[in-house]
């Protein structure tokens, strides 16, 4: 349907069309809530794993628009786009002034370098 011809249904159906458009904006936030509720687990741990489950927290020093956080002394992620290996090494190892993340587990820093490639779309 182009859109010439719906606004011409909505000039000659004004009732029909607000019902129409309050179906459709309807069906628009059920998907929206859906996708919501279909965010995979490992994206919300992560998430909280870089807001506030490591000492100190990576959203301290790091923006990262994913997570809402905008520290400013490392780099800034969403910029940086790290690959999932960089991420990892760098919470392994620590580089510069960051430290290494010793007391988090295997799973933790994968969780981390998996969460924080992935929403800068850096590569896994
Ligand atoms: C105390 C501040 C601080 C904290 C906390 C911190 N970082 Fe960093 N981070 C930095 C700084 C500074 C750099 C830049 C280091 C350099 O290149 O000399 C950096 C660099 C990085 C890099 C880029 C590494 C590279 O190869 O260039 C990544 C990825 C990173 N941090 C992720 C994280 C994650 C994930 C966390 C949480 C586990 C975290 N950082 C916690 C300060 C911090």
């Amino acid at each position: 349907m182009d859109s010439t011809l719906l606004r011409h249904a909505a000039r000659r159906h004004p009732a029909r069309w607000r019902l129409l458009s309050a179906a459709a904006a309807g069906l628009l936030s059920l998907a929206g809530g859906l996708a919501c509720a279909a965010e995979p687990k490992d994206v919300e741990a992560g998430r909280t794993l870089f807001m506030q489950a490591t000492t100190p927290a990576c959203a301290v020093c790091h923006t990262l628009a994913d997570a809402g956080a905008a520290g400013t002394i490392g780099p800034s992620l969403d910029e940086l786009k790290p690959d999932a290996n960089r991420v990892a090494q760098a919470v392994r190892n620590g580089i510069g002034v960051m430290p290494a993340f010793d007391a988090l587990s295997d799973a933790d820093v994968q969780a981390l370098a998996k969460y924080v490639s992935g929403v800068t779309g850096g590569a896994q």
